[in-house]
């Protein structure tokens, strides 16, 4: 078995290390504070080729594959997880479900413009009363021939303020239930599509959070994904790529929180020595780190699945479960291990710990990455 990364797999990940340090690093803080959008840094994130990486290159993507996206994702997230999951969304939810399920004239309209980076997307499906149970949509877009009238609110919205192209799921035949659903194209600034206000959270402050308002909003036929139908299923194959993302994002800030733990354990000193040297620390640090090297694994095989052709339902959601709970275990013992220090911000490790939370709730909670598992493994 093959563990070495290739030199392409590598000069990415290594591009991604360098970007992250100098232009993600400073003013992390302040973002955090602020609640601040990182928007230079995005714009420079597209000139990197990292908000379309898996796009078709005649799309103006990048062409890599899944692990070489994972590998960037936990780069940046060491540093700042908000930038990481405006990435996360834009390529695996965004490009990648128009990559895969858009037609010719949807890629060249919308996905060109994606993938450079040019224009930023969100994916809609979260609502007030359908979050985990995403069959129960209220959103409705009535067909009304050569176009739909969508009416509804969606909550808790990645990219909500920021974006300009919107996939958004909706009922559209009440009676067939999840076979009833759509997903479309909307554009910001179409009539009767408000944002609503920014949400205040604890983690991931820097990324743009709301709840969508579509009011009467006017959707073209031609901006429906997929066959009459489709939209449950475009959401669900959509989602199961996006948790590699997720879990990718979680090892990241696992792996940047024990960074700054062990580098932090080198210098403090107590009791007349650096405190790695105590065993409480150095087995806290051992812990950390093979925790983290089995969500890597994790990762790097769901990302594998998915570049080999394989089903990745179950691999991408064992991988997110698991890192998740590894980014919290591993940014709670970081901030230990720093102490009194752990707990003021200029340390980062609160902030990383803080960003961890949202990797157990976001693109399916902990509790539905444990349904996809358990009825993969019973299926047959
Ligand atoms: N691929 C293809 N089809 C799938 C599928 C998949 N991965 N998962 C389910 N389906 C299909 C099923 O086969 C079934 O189709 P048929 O009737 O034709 O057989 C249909 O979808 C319904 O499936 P279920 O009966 O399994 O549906 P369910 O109601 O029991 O729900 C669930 C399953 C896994 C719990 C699902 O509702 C789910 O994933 N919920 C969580 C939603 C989620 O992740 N939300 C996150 C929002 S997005 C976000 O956070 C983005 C952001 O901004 C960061």
């Amino acid at each position: 078995m093959d563990f070495s990364l290739s030199e392409e797999q590598l000069m990415i990940r290594d591009a991604a290390r360098d970007f992250a340090r100098t232009e993600l690093l400073p003013g992390v803080i302040e973002r955090d504070n602020h609640q601040k959008f990182p928007t230079e840094q995005v714009k420079k994130m597209g000139e990197l080729g990292f908000l379309g990486m898996m796009v078709d290159p005649k799309y103006g993507g990048g062409g890599m594959d899944t692990v070489s996206y994972v590998l960037v994702m936990e780069e940046l997230s060491k540093i700042d997880a908000s930038c990481s999951v405006i990435v996360s969304v834009n390529n695996s939810l965004v490009c990648y479900g128009l990559q895969a399920y858009g037609n010719e004239d949807q890629k060249q309209k919308y996905l060109t413009k994606l993938a450079t980076g040019e224009k930023l997307g969100a994916f809609c499906l979260s609502e007030p009363e359908a979050g985990s149970d995403a069959t129960s949509q209220k959103t409705t877009a009535i067909d009304k021939g050569d176009h739909y009238i969508l009416n509804g609110t969606k909550n808790w919205i990645t990219n909500g303020g920021t974006a300009d192209y919107y996939l958004v799921i909706a009922q559209t035949d009440k009676e067939k239930k999840h076979k009833g659903i759509n997903a479309f194209i909307v554009e910001k600034g179409w009539e009767g599509f408000e944002i609503g206000p920014k949400e205040d959270k604890l983690g991931i402050r820097g990324s743009d959070t709301h709840s969508l308002i579509f009011n009467d909003v006017k959707v073209p036929k031609e901006n429906r994904i997929g066959e009459d139908g489709f939209g449950f299923k475009f959401a669900m194959k959509t989602l199961s790529g996006g948790r590699i993302g997720i879990a990718a994002q979680a090892l990241g800030i696992a792996a940047g929180a024990y960074d700054l733990a062990r580098e932090y354990s080198k210098v403090r000193k107590a009791f007349g020595t650096e405190i790695c040297n105590h065993q409480a620390i150095a087995f806290k640090l051992a812990d950390m780190h093979t925790s983290i090297e089995a969500a890597r694994h994790l990762v790097m095989k769901a990302a594998w699945d998915k570049d080999n052709g394989n089903n990745y339902d179950m691999s991408g959601a064992m991988a997110k479960l698991y890192a998740s709970q590894v980014a919290m275990d591993v940014s709670v013992e970081a901030v230990q291990v720093h102490g009194g220090n752990g707990f003021v911000k200029e340390y980062h490790v609160e902030r990383l710990m803080r960003d961890a939370k949202i990797t157990q709730i976001y693109e399916g909670t902990s509790e539905i990455q444990k349904i996809v598992i358990s009825r993969g493994l019973l299926r047959d």
